[in-house]
């Protein structure tokens, strides 16, 4: 199952993502993570985007395209994954294509941009794992701690009120016509299905949403 989770910065993508892992087994390729990562451990590829990030602009196409393509072919993609930020280009989802890459599912999340900006300012994240709370949604059982490890949560740099205007404003412009192209190909190809979830509702609710979707797609994939 290759699944594609499409939504603005804060929409939940990261969030459904850790419960499909959990659910079905499926491994996550996070781009913000994998990059995160970078600079969390000083690497040349760290060095290097770490002020794009903080400015909350996009890193190149060709960083990122080669960075999910050294991903996908792990032998824990064989299978599938779920891409969770990329793309987020249409160059980005061109090279995809170009890798003989078809996503059998795209979900976007939609959420209007006042509620991102009051959300974001609750994110909570487990640098670590890259595991995601929210000081009022989603919170962790102890107040400021992992609930797996006990460690300490954070608040990401880049999620300053400042940043998210900029990232939503970058998405509108770079990413939601990724939402036309999904949808195209959805009535062009029946194999390739886009579904849109109102991101406004609660965790539990999407979730639902998101676990009768790939049933089905497994389902008929399967028949
Ligand atoms: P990335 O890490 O991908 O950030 P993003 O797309 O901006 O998305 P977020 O991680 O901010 O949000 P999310 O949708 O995962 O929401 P979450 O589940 O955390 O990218 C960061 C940066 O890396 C980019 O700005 C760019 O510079 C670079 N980058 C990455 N990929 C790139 C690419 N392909 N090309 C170029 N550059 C790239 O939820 C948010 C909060 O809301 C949490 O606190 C959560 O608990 C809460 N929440 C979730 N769902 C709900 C709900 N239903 N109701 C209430 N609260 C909720």
């Amino acid at each position: 199952m290759k699944l594609m989770l499409l939504g603005c910065p804060g929409a939940g993508k990261g969030t459904q993502a850790q419960y499909i892992i959990d659910a079905f087994n499926i491994p996550q390729i996070s781009t913000g993570e994998m990059l995160r990562n970078a600079i969390q451990n000083k690497t040349a590829l760290g060095e290097k985007v770490k002020l794009i990030m903080d400015k909350g602009e996009l890193v190149p196409d060709d960083i990122i395209i080669d960075l999910v393509k050294a991903r996908i072919s792990e032998p824990d993609c064989l299978n599938g994954f779920i891409l969770d930020g990329f793309p987020r280009t249409l160059k980005q989802a061109n090279a995809l294509e170009q890798q003989g890459i078809n996503l059998d599912l795209v979900i976007e999340i939609a959420v209007p941009d006042q509620v991102i900006i009051e959300r974001m300012s609750g994110r909570l994240i487990h640098p670590a794992s890259g595991r995601v709370f929210h000081k009022v949604y989603n919170p962790p059982k102890e107040a400021n701690t992992d609930d797996i490890t006990g460690e300490p949560l954070i608040q990401r740099s880049d999620d300053n009120e400042e940043t998210v205007r900029q990232r939503l404003s970058i998405y509108h412009e770079q990413t939601e016509p990724l939402v036309t192209f999904y949808q195209h190909k959805s009535t062009s190809d029946i194999n390739s299905i886009f579904k849109k979830i109102d991101g406004t509702q609660t965790v539990a609710e999407i979730q639902k949403q998101i676990h009768d979707l790939i049933l089905y797609i497994k389902k008929e994939k399967i028949a």
